[in-house]
């Protein structure tokens, strides 16, 4: 059976095909990065208006890449929340349409439900119970995951997200949006030890996260470095390493709490190569096997969002096309299908 995923929860228009017997179909993005970049960040009504440009195009797109047609289509998966209302809004309009007009069922996920299962569209996918950490822009998570709709909350940051983090870092050192890849790649130049930052709940004892503390640090340190690059680096690379020490740290307590040896990383931040050697190094020493997405599936894409959907479609009935968008949802409100 395939289904149609569309995302458009934010800056990236993603949608894909997903075949439930054969995996994978197509995929295409389209980011708008270079937009926003001009305004530091996500303009919201600059990113729905060209959701609208996005949406049909890139549906053509991969229906022509995967050699099929409109009619192929059994079901329609769209990113209902959370996210920028208006941008959800034009996806949930385009889903709920288009399956009305192909009377087929349309099928709300949730975007983090997509981040999370992201790492089973890759091979030898893992088997249910582990545990997630979800690094995205707008959370830091840690999850026990028994199946599918089945999420413990474990530990949430207190304040920003490890992403938003990143994102603000990069503003202090005054390099671009979005903040990630840009201060993971001056943290390859920067001399390690040269400069120290704090390890913000490293020791408190619980899975939570508080990363405000660690940006004023940032701040503190920028007006106290020479203005020169070599000092820029070792800011970021000592802001990398704090924050992939005490994601590693929380990921073993929280297998060690659940018993398990599985855990999977998901979300933009889990594209950071530092994060994926630190945690592979600490799996390996504990016996454990950690998954990720591909790096193109740990940011925002059509794939995820299509392969959830068709994880929720069992006993989906076609019929009431109305629909609603949920910018704040919590995913721990989620039930089994
Ligand atoms: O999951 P995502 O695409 O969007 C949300 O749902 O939030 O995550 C975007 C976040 C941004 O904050 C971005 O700076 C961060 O992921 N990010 C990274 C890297 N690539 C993206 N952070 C650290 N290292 C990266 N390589
Ligand atoms: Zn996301």
């Amino acid at each position: 059976m395939i289904v149609l995923g569309i995302e458009t929860s934010c800056d990236e228009t993603g949608i894909a095909l997903y075949d439930t017997e054969t995996g994978l179909l197509a995929h295409a993005l389209h980011s708008q990065i270079k937009m926003h970049a001009e305004y530091g960040g996500v303009v919201p009504e600059l990113a729905s208006r060209d959701h609208v440009r996005r949406v049909l195009p890139l549906t053509e797109t991969v229906l022509r890449e995967a050699g099929k047609t409109l009619q192929d289509i059994r079901a329609i998966a769209y990113t209902q929340g959370p996210g920028l209302a208006g941008a959800l809004l034009v996806g949930a309009g385009v889903a709920e349409s288009l399956a009305c007009a192909l009377n087929i069922p349309a099928i709300g996920v949730h975007h983090l439900e997509g981040h999370l299962l992201a790492p089973l569209l890759e091979e030898n996918p893992p088997p249910f119970p582990f545990v997630a950490l979800l690094v995205s822009g707008g959370h830091t998570q840690l999850m026990r995951v028994s199946g599918i709709g089945c999420y413990e909350l474990l530990g949430d940051t207190l304040d920003d997200a490890a992403g938003e983090a990143f994102d603000k870092t990069a503003q202090l050192l005054g390099l671009p949006y979005p903040g990630g890849p840009a201060v993971a790649k001056l943290a390859e130049r920067g001399t390690p030890g040269a400069q120290k930052l704090p390890r913000p709940m490293l020791n408190s004892g619980d899975l939570n996260f508080s990363f405000s503390g660690l940006k004023t640090a940032v701040l503190t340190a920028v007006n106290n470095a020479e203005p020169i690059e070599q000092s820029q680096a070792d800011i970021a690379r000592a802001f990398q390493e704090s924050v992939v020490e005490v994601l590693t740290a929380k990921c073993l307590t929280a297998l060690r709490q659940c018993g398990m040896n599985r855990l999977i990383v998901s979300g933009g931040v889990g594209a950071n190569q530092r994060l994926r050697e630190s945690l592979n190094a600490a799996a390996r020493e504990h016996g454990c096997a950690v998954h990720y997405p591909r790096l193109e599936f740990c940011t925002d894409n059509g794939a995820m969002i299509a392969f959830a959907g068709a994880m929720r479609l069992k006993n989906r009935k076609t019929g009431n096309y109305g629909f609603t968008v949920k910018p704040r949802w919590d995913l721990a409100e989620l039930v089994a299908p």
